[in-house]
């Protein structure tokens, strides 16, 4: 026994335990089962990007960057946010790169969250928000999103702010589930906020994996909820590499100066050489523009080769995510048959009740299938859940 493992402990996250990504990748690789339980792609990042970081890296572009991300690559965030969204921010002062998504929601939420204040946030939702809230001492309020379509229940949202209420998270398009929130959705979000002191936190990482010729509705893109958000995005998502973890928050100036205090601590900055390719590479639009044509694309590839399988759908509207029920074939709990999926049939998928701050009492028999991956990892994955 070593000295450690006398000094007690009181953990700040007691219920945390290693995450099922983690658990069903290693099943997925001990049954050498097709792994469509983690979400990243299994194909390249563009060679042009890859290029333009090996040139950067041997230009000499190798010590840190400045705190708050290259001047040129917030220049060219700002432009594209002022293209697609039609608000001009401030690459200075309203601009933070971050090391991925996940730091900027953790920085986010630690610089402008206090011991006692309450943080909504919508279930199931991305696994990194309700530990961020509570390392920092801030009180989860968990509601639940409306089935079947995962919709906001804005009449329940409304009863659960309080005095307390500080942050409200949203996540579009959302992951688990691939719904996306709507101009209505916005419109009774701005409704509930108007007059108090609440900030969204808005975690937009999938901006442009939306489908069915739907637009992305971002904060950015309602000058009254701008004011009071912060917006969250992945270079990961977007360019096919999430392992470069790069990313960035878009907020107000008064937010923005409160999360660098933050940032400059967690991280100070982030990976130098792929700030500057990235600057690079988003000067042409089209690099992220055939983004939503590509992945819907995939979607309707893996959803045409399930045609005739027991498993039932709603096509996913946005993300890289697509839930398929199984009450036809069984009514175990979802992550027993996750792992009897992976186990008997070589198909590794995500239970959808592990994104909720209480899974046992959750009954929907729903798994979340990734479907950014090769065509023939589609093809191979398919055939496995035909035969179920
Ligand atoms: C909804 C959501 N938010 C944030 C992240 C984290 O993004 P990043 O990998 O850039 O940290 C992910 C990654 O899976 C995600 O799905």
């Amino acid at each position: 026994m070593t000295q450690s493992e006398y000094i007690p402990i009181r953990s700040k996250l007691p219920q945390v335990g290693t995450t099922i990504f983690t658990i069903m990748s290693a099943l997925a690789n001990e049954c050498g089962a097709i792994n469509l339980s983690q979400g990243f792609p299994d194909f390249e990042s563009p060679p042009e990007l890859i290029d333009l970081v090996a040139t950067y890296m041997r230009k000499g572009f190798n010590q840190y960057a400045p705190m708050a991300g290259v001047p040129a690559l917030r220049e060219q965030i700002a432009a594209k946010i002022e293209r697609l969204y039609g608000l001009p921010v401030l690459p200075d002062t309203e601009i933070t790169i971050t090391a991925g998504g996940t730091q900027a929601i953790y920085t986010a939420i630690t610089a402008l969250v206090q011991e006692g204040d309450e943080v909504l946030v919508l279930e199931p939702c991305y696994d990194c928000y309700v530990p961020a809230i509570r390392l920092c001492g801030g009180i989860p309020v968990h509601i639940p999103l409306q089935l079947p379509q995962y919709s906001v229940p804005w009449d329940l949202v409304k009863k659960m702010l309080s005095s307390r209420t500080r942050m409200i998270i949203l996540n579009s398009p959302h992951n688990p589930t691939g719904a996306v929130l709507t101009p209505a959705d916005m419109h009774e979000l701005q409704h509930l906020v108007s007059g108090t002191d609440i900030l969204i936190l808005s975690d937009e990482v999938y901006e442009h994996i939306i489908f069915d010729g739907n637009t992305h509705e971002s904060v950015l893109k309602y000058p009254d909820l701008w004011q009071r958000s912060i917006a969250v995005f992945s270079f990961g998502k977007t360019f096919h590499n999430t392992g470069w973890k790069v990313g960035y928050a878009v907020a107000p100036a008064f937010l923005t100066a409160e999360m660098r205090k933050a940032h400059q601590f967690i991280v100070f900055s982030v990976n130098t050489p792929v700030q500057y390719a990235l600057a690079e590479y988003l000067k042409n639009p089209d690099n992220y523009l055939a983004l939503p044509a590509f992945y819907e694309q995939k979607r309707n590839y893996f959803l045409a080769l399930l045609q005739g399988s027991r498993f039932t759908f709603s096509p996913a509207a946005g993300s890289y995510f697509q839930l398929l029920h199984y009450d036809a074939i069984s009514d175990e709990r979802d992550t027993d048959f996750a792992i009897r999926l992976t186990k008997e049939a070589g198909v590794a998928a995500i239970p959808v009740s592990v994104f909720y701050n209480q899974p046992e009492q959750v009954n929907s028999r729903v798994l979340r299938f990734c479907f950014a991956k090769q065509n023939a990892t589609l093809e191979q994955a398919a055939e496995k859940l035909l035969k179920i």
